[in-house]
């Protein structure tokens, strides 16, 4: 049993981090690119998607303070990984920083939990980016097949002259009297669409870290740009119309309808939680540590001014959004572009839905490059065969890893329903911050001496409360997808006593001095 929990040791891990050579991840990125790696992964389907239905089923214009909530919750985490990443500055992320403090099989745990959160994550992703890029071209009159737009069983219905899922479609059906069997429809059978975006982001991920670095930098130009439009738009309107936005805020917390989440203060932790799906991402720059040129600086700055920025951004959009319209009427696929309707100027809404469809492409790209990066460093460890850490000797990019993880992300993406992908990235991603929190404690413990060049303050606090929230949060996450949780772990450790364990460096390196 006690080899299970045997650690990496930590000098072993930061040789590992200053090796070079054709073998090796290529240095290429700044402070710059990691911060703006981090929004790449960060602004994506949750504030474009999410924060309306969030606002109008849980908070009301209190959304603001759902995102303020889930931004904390966030920055306590964030807090963790920075200290991690500037000392440990490795690709396997939380995984290595499992392996460095609570032994090989919670590493095992985290790097296949890791899984849910970037390759479910980027196939979650996907699939909300098809249903944008439908709708952008249905705009223009052109019509895929819908069959070949939607995930199996999805029952798509022509309305309107655009083909529209059911599930989306029915509340504006009902409202508007229509029997839904009287019109044409057709069933899923492969998203297509979601499939061809993550082959195109694959491609860009095997050609080189330094040119998705800059894929990702002029797409996170683009979509920041259109959000601070948004803002700019919906804060002129509300300075010109301030009786409206008055009006649409009051009252600021609707209350409480009587059932817990529904409005109210349970409405605004309800809220976080949903939204929380908004901020995942800025963890993944850590995947990035050994392409960063000096990462002991700039994993910091990359995690946190990523997510700074970004809970900046989400406060001003959800106020604004909920001042220029009612909270009442955002139940909606896109909200923003809704928003951006309300106020009259009319080349906004095409606007906003560029601005998604680049905005999470990036997301994408950052979820994909952090799961190839998390397959190498446990190939590296021996836990996964040698293939999965192969480094292409012209690209230096894990080129194996990316198409593999690549060809099954877009199976996922065009096969599973959005909605099971997207509660296994929230539970996925929560385990890993529970996990992280955890081991910035234990190894402030075990290892006061580390030169630590970034510390995260208030220890044992700040991870407390980083498990603390992030389990609160996991805990109102329904049974189902912690079912799912467990079977998925279950799965993992199947592939763990069966491969990993015999194959492991460490054991190797424990067993090797045993023997001396
Ligand atoms: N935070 C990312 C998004 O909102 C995952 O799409």
């Amino acid at each position: 049993m006690s080899n299970l929990l045997a650690t990496k040791p930590l000098e072993m891990i930061m040789a590992e981090s200053s090796e070079g050579g054709e073998h090796s991840l290529k240095r290429a990125l700044g402070a710059t690119n990691l911060i703006t790696l981090g929004i790449g992964a960060i602004i994506g389907a949750g504030i474009f998607v999410l924060t309306g239905a969030a606002a109008a089923q849980y908070a009301g214009p209190a959304i603001v303070l759902s995102f303020i909530l889930a931004g904390i919750a966030c920055a306590f985490a964030g807090l963790c990984y920075s200290e991690f990443a500037a000392l440990i500055p490795i690709a396997g992320s939380a995984y290595t920083y499992g392996y460095a403090t609570l032994g090989e099989i919670f590493a095992w745990i985290i790097g296949w939990d890791l899984i849910l959160e970037y390759a479910f994550g980027a196939a979650t992703v996907a699939s909300g980016w098809s249903g944008y890029v439908n709708s952008f071209l249905q705009d223009y009159g052109i019509h895929l097949p819908p069959s070949l737009t939607a995930t199996p069983g999805t029952d798509m219905v022509m309305y309107n002259n655009r083909w529209e899922r059911l599930a989306t479609i029915l509340p504006t059906l009902q409202a508007h009297g229509v029997d839904p069997a009287s019109l044409t429809h057709v069933q899923g059978s492969f998203n297509l669409v979601a499939f061809i975006g993550i082959v195109l982001v694959t491609v860009i991920l095997v050609i080189g870290i330094q040119e998705s670095a800059n894929f990702n930098s002029a797409i996170v130009i683009i979509k920041v740009a259109i959000v601070l439009t948004f803002i700019a738009i919906a804060g002129g309107f509300i300075l010109k119309n301030p009786e409206i936005a008055a009006r649409n805020w009051h009252p600021f917390i609707p209350p409480n309808t009587g059932e817990f989440g529904h409005y109210g203060w349970s409405g605004i932790v309800r809220g976080a939680a949903v939204i929380f799906f908004a901020y995942i991402g800025f963890d993944a720059v850590s995947t990035a540590a050994q392409e960063a040129k000096k990462p002991q600086r700039d994993m910091p700055i990359g995690i946190l001014g990523s997510l700074v920025i970004c809970t900046i951004l989400y406060i001003l959009v959800s106020g604004l959004l909920t001042g220029v319209v009612s909270y009442t009427t955002l139940n909606v696929p896109d909200p923003v572009a809704v928003g951006i309707d309300h106020t009259g100027v009319r080349w906004g809404s095409v606007l906003v839905k560029l601005g998604a469809i680049a905005g999470l492409g990036s997301v994408m790209l950052v979820m994909l490059l952090g799961q190839s990066r998390v397959f190498f460093s446990m190939s590296r460890d021996g836990l996964l065969p040698e293939w999965a850490g192969a480094v292409h000797a012209r690209f230096r990019t894990p080129w194996i890893s990316s198409i593999t993880v690549g060809i099954f992300v877009a199976i996922f993406a065009s096969l599973i329903p959005i909605g099971i992908l997207g509660e296994l990235v929230s539970i996925g991603t929560l385990l890993a911050f529970v996990i992280v929190c955890a081991g910035v404690w234990i190894l402030r413990v075990r290892r006061p001496d580390l030169p630590r060049p970034f510390k995260t303050p208030m220890v044992p606090f700040v991870p407390i409360m980083g498990i603390l929230v992030a389990g609160l949060m996991m805990v109102s996450l329904p049974l189902s997808t912690w079912l799912r949780l467990i079977v998925w772990l279950a799965i993992g450790m199947v592939i763990y006593f069966g491969y990993g364990r015999h194959h492991s460096r460490v054991q190797a390196a424990a067993a090797g001095r045993q023997l001396k």
